[in-house]
C-alpha cells in the first residue's frame, strides 16, 4: 500500500507522463536469463563502485570521470546520502546528484545509485544530522544491556518513513531531470544492511516485535514445499514442530540464528517499505547488497540478518518488490559464492567484486558474464586504479566491451560459457580443467599454461569465456588458458580447427580479423591457446574428421 507521503511524489512523477515500466530502465527475461534494458537496449553493466566518500566532491571526481570511460567502464556505482540530499528536514539539495548526473553523461557513462539512507555497512553514519541527533524520534538499535549502538532502529516506524519520504524524493528527481535520459539505470536500496555486534536489536519495540507471533507471511512461506527446502532456516522450523502459529522463539527454537532470521525478516521489510513506494515514484530496478559472511562465525560477528546465502527466501518473501539480491564478494571463492545468487528467481550483479587492484578481477568477470548470465559487475574503488600503469582490469574490460553484444545476445540461450579455476575461501586453487559442451562440441579448458614457464604463472588469474556464433564457429576470448576440443553425439569422432584468427571488433561492431594463427601458435592444430597476461579475443571454426 503506498502511503500518502509518497503519493504526493507518485503523482509529481506520475504527472510527467512517461513513466511507463516500458520506458524506463527495467529487466526482460531472455530464456533463462534477465536482462537490463536501457534506452531500449540490453545494457551489460561494466561497472566499477566509487570510494565511499569521492562523489560527496565534483572537484574531486572531475579527473577520475574521463579516466573511468577511457577504462572501458560504461557504468559508474555511485553513492548518493541521505545528509547530502536532506541537510534540514524537507529541504532538499540535489546539487550533488545533478552534478553526478552531468559528469556521468559528459563521458558517456551510466550510473547505478547506491542509496546511502538508513544504513551503511549495518551503522547509519549516512544520515542526516538533524535524524543523528534526535535519539527520541529515531531510536537506535540497543545491545541486552541497553546501550544504544550507532545504528537506527529498523523498528522505528518514524525513521522509516523519514528514510522513505527521502527516498521517494530522490526517486522523483531522478525521474524528473533524468526520466527522459536514463542515466541512472538502477537503484541500490541501503548498503550492506546487517546487526552488529549482535544478533538482533534489543531496544523496547524490537524485543516486543520478538514475542510477537512470527508474521503470516513467512510462515506461510515456510509451509510452502518450494520455498526453504533443505536451507538451515526450514531444518530449524522442521526440527521445532513445523509450527503454524507462535512466537519467534518457540517456532525457530531459542538460539542466535532465530534472532538473525528475526533480524533479516524486519530488515526486509523495512527496505520492502522504501522500495515499494520508490517504485510508485520511478519504476526502475532495484537491488539490495550483502556484506557476505566468513564461515564459522556467529551473526552478530558478521553484519546479522543482511540478505545472505542463507537468508535469500527470508529477504525474497519479506521484500518481493525488489528485484534482486546482490553479493559483494570479497572473498576467493568468487564462483562458488557467485552462483548462490544466480536463482531463477535472482539475477546475478556483483556491485563490489573486491577491490579494484586484485588480480583475479578480470577472471571474475569473465566468469559471471559466460557462465551466470550477471547483468553486470563492478570491482570496488574503481577511480584508485592507475591507469598510467598497464592494468589487467582495463585490459579485460576492453574485451568484455567489444563482446558485449555476443554475451547479451547469447544470454540465457545455452550457448555460451564462462571458466575459472575455482578458488576455496583459504585460497587454494582448484586448477583441474573444466570441460563444457556448447552446441556440437565439448571444449576441454586447462588452466596451466604448458607452453610458458609454470613458475610465475598466477593460476587464479586466469579465465575466460567461449560463445557460439555460428554452426561451428566460437568466439573464444580471455587469458591464461589452452583449449582443446571433441565432438559431441553421432558423426564423425574427432573435432579439428578449421581456422583460428586472433582480432578485435570495432566500434560498429563488425570483426577485424588479425593474424591467422597456425602452426606454432595453435601447436599444429592440437589446441587454441590464450597466453596470460594477454587479454584477447580469437575467432575459432572447428571441423570433424574420423
Ligand atoms: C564494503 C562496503 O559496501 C563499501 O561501501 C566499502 O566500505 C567497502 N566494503 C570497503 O572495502
Amino acid at each position: 500500500m503506498v502511503s500518502k507521503l509518497t503519493a504526493y511524489f507518485a503523482g509529481l512523477a506520475g504527472a510527467l507522463g512517461f513513466l511507463t515500466a516500458a520506458a524506463v530502465p527495467h529487466l526482460e527475461t531472455q530464456g533463462t536469463a534477465s536482462r537490463l534494458i536501457v534506452n531500449g537496449q540490453p545494457l551489460m553493466i561494466l561497472g566499477g563502485e566509487l570510494g565511499n566518500s569521492s562523489a560527496s566532491s565534483a572537484a574531486y571526481m572531475a579527473p577520475h570521470w574521463p579516466r573511468l570511460h577511457q577504462m572501458h567502464l560504461n557504468t559508474v556505482l555511485a553513492p548518493v546520502s541521505w545528509e547530502l540530499i536532506e541537510p534540514a528536514q524537507g529541504r532538499f539539495d540535489w546539487s550533488s546528484v545533478d552534478s553526478l548526473l552531468e559528469a556521468a553523461r559528459a563521458n558517456q557513462l551510466k550510473l547505478v545509485v547506491l542509496w546511502f539512507g538508513a544504513w551503511k555497512n549495518s551503522m547509519s553514519t549516512y544520515v542526516p544530522a538533524w535524524v543523528k541527533r534526535d535519539q527520541a524520534r529515531f531510536p537506535r538499535a540497543q545491545l541486552p544491556n541497553g546501550q544504544g549502538l550507532d545504528i537506527l532502529s529498523a523498528f522505528a516506524t518514524a525513521t522509516r518513513d523519514a528514510d522513505k519520504k527521502a527516498f521517494c524524493a530522490l526517486l522523483a528527481h531522478l525521474a524528473k531531470v533524468d526520466g527522459h535520459n536514463e542515466t541512472v539505470v538502477m537503484l541500490q536500496v541501503e548498503n550492506e544492511i546487517g546487526m552488529l555486534p549482535v544478533a538482533r536489536d534489543y531496544g523496547g519495540a524490537a524485543n516486543a516485535a520478538f514475542h510477537e507471533s512470527v508474521p503470516e507471511e513467512l510462515l506461510r512461506g515456510l509451509a510452502s514445499p518450494a520455498r526453504f527446502a533443505g536451507t538451515a532456516v526450514g531444518k530449524s522450523w522442521e526440527a521445532h514442530g513445523r509450527k503454524t502459529s507462535g512466537d519467534w522463539t518457540e517456532v525457530f527454537g531459542e538460539s542466535d540464528a532465530t534472532a538473525e532470521v528475526f533480524t533479516a525478516w524486519y530488515y526486509a521489510r523495512f527496505v520492502e517499505s522504501l522500495v515499494e513506494a520508490g517504485k510508485s515514484v520511478y519504476p526502475i530496478p532495484m537491488y539490495a547488497n550483502v556484506a557476505l559472511n566468513r564461515p564459522l562465525k556467529a551473526p552478530g560477528e558478521y553484519p546479522s540478518g543482511g540478505p545472505l546465502p542463507h537468508l535469500l527466501d527470508v529477504w525474497k518473501l519479506g521484500a518481493p518488490a525488489l528485484d534482486f539480491l546482490a553479493p559483494d564478494i570479497y572473498f576467493s571463492n568468487f564462483s562458488d559464492l557467485a552462483s548462490r545468487y544466480k536463482r531463477s528467481d535472482n539475477p546475478l550483479f556483483i556491485p563490489e567484486a573486491n577491490h579494484a587492484d586484485k588480480s583475479e578481477a578480470p577472471a571474475n568477470a569473465f566468469y559471471a558474464f559466460g557462465k551466470l548470465d550477471a547483468i553486470g559487475f563492478g570491482p570496488f574503488s574503481i577511480e584508485s586504479v592507475d591507469t598510467a600503469q598497464p592494468n589487467p582490469l582495463v585490459a579485460a574490460y576492453q574485451v568484455l566491451q567489444q563482446l558485449s553484444p555476443a554475451i547479451l545476445a547469447a544470454q540465457g540461450r545455452g550457448t555460451m560459457t564462462g571458466f575459472r579455476p575455482r578458488v576455496l575461501e583459504d585460497g587454494t586453487v582448484i586448477a583441474t580443467p573444466v570441460t563444457e559442451s556448447i552446441g556440437g562440441y565439448q571444449f576441454t579448458v586447462s588452466f596451466v599454461d604448458t607452453q610458458a614457464p609454470q613458475a610465475g604463472q598466477n593460476v587464479a588469474s586466469h579465465g575466460g569465456i567461449i560463445i557460439q556464433v555460428g554452426p561451428e564457429d566460437y568466439l573464444i576470448a580471455g587469458q591464461g588458458f589452452i583449449v582443446t576440443f571433441a565432438p559431441v553425439g553421432d558423426g564423425p569422432p574427432l573435432a579439428g580447427i578449421d581456422s583460428a584468427w586472433e582480432g578485435s571488433f570495432n566500434t560498429a561492431g563488425a570483426w577485424v580479423p588479425g593474424r591467422l594463427l597456425n602452426g606454432d601458435q595453435t601447436h599444429q592444430g592440437r589446441h587454441v591457446r590464450l597466453a596470460p597476461g594477454e587479454y584477447q579475443i580469437q575467432r575459432v571454426r572447428l571441423y570433424r574428421y574420423r
